[in-house]
């Protein structure tokens, strides 16, 4: 009989039906206790002020509230940082337009929000820094300063035959999930909380409110189901939601709602770092970089977050696909008085890999020569000049090849040709192309991170699996996929494997669902426990049986044995009755790296994801109006565990990618007021943005020499950043018009305003 596989197969996404049918439940959808009542926050309007007086009669005497909080009902830690303080729940000094105040509990959600509306607050207003060049011109930063260095960049920027200077700007993302910020609060006896939060972080959630309660841990269990969407957005900033709902459940000892508005949602939370760069670069006449100074500023908001990790990621992330021997990096964490910029996909990398994309780009329009050749000129070797700016040997390298035949199957030399003679003859209209690499590294950079925890049961009477992890499901697919690799490990179908809601009383100590590493470490640790059961299952089969080798084949439902074979079902039944454990946990920690945060050295990564996008756009150069008319991918996703669900984040990803990189735009007034918070203002893609033609392909020779789950690669964060190749197809497009002599002066985003921007300042220079 064929070995029925549930691994490598398309399936379906385990609560595709409950997603398109309204049937799953989010935090929103869990069923409430009689007498649930709901939150709502009152937040600054002021961007920096010291906050004379909170005046909350109104608030209080307004229909509806039952309870009020503030500061002063705090008796722990009044701070929600996950590294280092700096966000505090309710503040004494506002440092941002949005930060919350306070916050009331009320009989409908319309009443408390109506009623947090009522408060009279005195602010003394203070000038607020809101820009990277502000922030820096005034040294304020929410972390010291980094200069990484390799090699001698001054002297090889001087002995090179070329030279560049320029400066270059990403911007800034709202993750605008599907879902927004939610959490639910169930007093227990005892004191004890159950919190259902929409959150990739239960565990620390879990511990941020113990702190601010002064309560020890083990009297907060935190439970996520699924989340409609996170990207980040849940990674820490979460953990003031779940903890202001906690001490509104505490102050009425009711179970309380708090689901934000959109406007709110966006308003309170930070988003994706924009980051600044100014560059300096010697190369050759083949457009090898030889020398390159770089500095880069990101804009932090008020607090540490996690900017000084995604910072180190995109540090990490400059040299993206290329071999850089000589390196200079300033990097400055600049705070402004806007919310707290945070984990976002790519986490960094992405805005780091832009910063050199941009400096190839304009080596290649300064040579006249075709970027993809440039880009393929500086790529990293496979036996020499395969060792990065941090110290890592590079092994598992394979953008060669994924290149040279995304430039086959896309026909982009042929098509570059019929643009350049589509844009000779059309006035207004032009078309552009490029074609850019994606080399992402893949483990948390904080060592201790990469480490996680399953407990698996398996239940005598009738075979069913029970699974739990640290796994955060938010739509990628990480149940799915560690059900089919627990499937396969036991040689079941994948219908009798139940992946159970993520809760910190099951599984401990977990890190966030984040850095792509969900399923490579919960999934291993899932193995982990499922191959200790399996242990005992051989122990008992070995002593009953006299069996001297026992090791088992579990294939269709089958155990097998040297010997003797037995029904999973039945093997089970006779184990319990055996009296064997049936149930373990599992544990694992990702091998070989290591790495030095001072010294900006080691092995951070246990391997790299390698990917390539060739992009074709459209733009009206009258309006600035523009459209992908084409996209070709080709990722790697080594032995893929589930191509449909890969082939949703490759697509998926490359799709949000284009939002950051075009037309989405956070925009701030000067007084710190945040102007893009709901639809009306702020543009995420729509169905009618996808590109017209897509073509996106898993690498099938991809492989992943680290021996990961199944030899799989992880899809979550690194198909985002396919969508470089968009943003600098625009550029080739608007290069056009000066016949590609000119190097366009373009910044990310790329909108409609400035691209016609860029094209006015073009004309100019022809
Ligand atoms: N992405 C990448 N690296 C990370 C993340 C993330 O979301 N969180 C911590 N390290
Ligand atoms: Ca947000």
């Amino acid at each position: 009989m064929k070995k029925e596989t549930f691994i490598n197969e398309k399936i379906p996404h385990e609560s595709a039906i409950k997603h398109v049918s309204g049937k799953a439940h989010y935090t929103d959808d869990i069923p409430e206790p009689p007498g649930t009542l709901y939150g709502a926050i009152g937040w600054s309007k002021k961007a920096h002020a010291i906050i004379k007086k909170i005046n909350l009669d109104e608030v209080i005497k307004s229909e509806g509230v039952v309870a009020v909080v503030t500061a002063d009902d705090i008796i722990g830690r009044n701070d929600v940082g996950p590294v280092y303080d700096g966000d505090p729940i309710f503040p004494k000094k506002a440092e941002y337009y949005g930060q919350p105040l306070y916050a009331v509990a009320a009989t409908t959600t319309e009443l408390a929000r109506k009623a947090v509306l009522k408060a009279k607050i005195s602010y003394k207003t203070l000038k607020p820094i809101t820009t990277i060049q502000e922030a820096l011109k005034k040294k304020s930063f929410v972390l010291k300063e980094k200069v990484i260095k390799k090699g001698e960049a001054l002297k090889a920027i001087e002995n090179s035959p070329y030279y560049l200077k320029g400066n270059f700007t990403t911007g800034s993302q709202e993750h605008f999930a599907l879902e927004g910020q939610a959490a639910f609060v169930v007093p227990q006896e005892d004191n004890d909380f159950k919190v259902f939060s929409k959150t990739q972080h239960p565990s620390e959630t879990q511990q941020i409110i113990a702190k601010m309660l002064n309560q020890k841990s083990n009297t907060i269990t935190v439970e996520t189901r699924r989340l409609g969407g996170s990207f980040g957005g849940t990674e820490t900033q979460s953990f003031i939601f779940a903890a202001i709902c906690t001490l509104l459940s505490k102050k009425t000892k009711c179970a309380v709602k708090l689901r934000l508005d959109r406007d709110d949602d966006i308003i309170i939370t930070g988003k994706r770092h924009d980051f600044y760069s100014e560059y300096e670069v010697g190369f050759d006449e083949l457009g090898v970089i030889k020398g390159l100074k770089l500095k880069l500023a990101s804009r932090c908001g008020i607090s540490p977050d996690l900017s000084g990790a995604i910072n180190d990621r995109a540090l990490l992330h400059i040299d993206n696909a290329y071999y850089l021997e000589n390196v200079l990096v300033e990097n400055y964490l600049c705070k402004t008085n806007t919310a707290s910029n945070t984990a976002f996909r790519g986490f960094g990398g992405n805005q780091g890999m832009m910063a050199i994309e941009n400096i190839i780009d304009h080596i290649a329009t300064s040579l006249k020569k075709d970027s993809a050749e440039i880009r393929r000129r500086n790529f990293y070797q496979k036996k020499k000049k395969n060792i990065t700016h941090y110290n890592m040997k590079i092994e598992d390298n394979v953008m060669q090849e994924i290149f040279d035949q995304l430039i086959k199957s896309s026909n982009y030399k042929s098509r570059q040709l019929r643009i350049k003679k589509f844009n000779s003859e059309n006035k207004y209209i032009k078309k552009g192309i490029a074609l850019t690499p994606v080399k992402f590294g893949i483990s948390f950079t904080t060592w201790h991170l990469n480490q996680a925890g399953a407990l698996v049961h398996i239940y005598y009477n009738d075979g069913s699996v029970h699974v739990n992890t640290g796994a955060i499901e938010m739509g990628q697919g990480t149940y799915t996929k560690i059900a089919q690799l627990a499937a396969n490990a036991l040689g079941l179908p994948f219908s009798k494997i139940k992946v159970s809601a993520t809760r910190t009383d099951k599984v401990p100590n977990t890190s966030a669902s984040a850095a792509s590493s969900t399923t490579d470490l919960n999934g291993a640790a899932t193995l982990n426990a499922i191959s200790k059961i399996k242990m005992n299952l051989a122990a008992y089969v070995k002593r009953k049986y006299k069996i001297k080798n026992s090791e088992a084949v579990y294939e269709n439902g089958i155990v097998k044995f040297k010997g003797k074979s037995f029904r999973f079902n039945q093997l089970v039944k006779e184990a319990y009755l055996n009296r064997v454990s049936l149930s373990s946990s599992g544990f694992y920690t990702t091998p070989k790296i290591h790495f030095d945060k001072k010294k900006f050295k080691g092995r951070p990564f246990l391997y790299f994801c390698y990917s390539a996008a060739v992009s074709e756009v459209m733009i009206d150069t009258l309006t600035g109006e523009n459209k992908i008319l084409r996209a070709d991918i080709l990722h790697d996703a080594g032995k893929a565990i589930n191509p449909a669900i890969e082939m949703g984040q490759i697509e998926g990803g490359f799709v949000q990618g284009a939002g950051w990189l075009g037309c989405e735009e956070v925009n701030w007034k000067t007084n710190g007021q945040i102007t893009t918070h709901s639809p009306s203002t702020y543009k995420i893609p729509a169905v009618s943005d996808m590109p017209e033609k897509f073509n996106a392909e898993i690498f099938k020779k991809g492989k992943n020499i680290e021996n990961v789950i199944n030899k799989s690669k992880t899809t979550g964060e690194p198909p985002l950043m396919n969508a470089m190749s968009v943003f600098f197809a625009i550029k080739n497009a608007i290069s056009s018009i000066g016949n590609y002599n000119i190097n366009p002066n373009l910044n990310a985003p790329a909108t409609p305003e400035k691209i016609l921007m860029s094209i006015k300042k073009l004309k100019k220079n022809i």
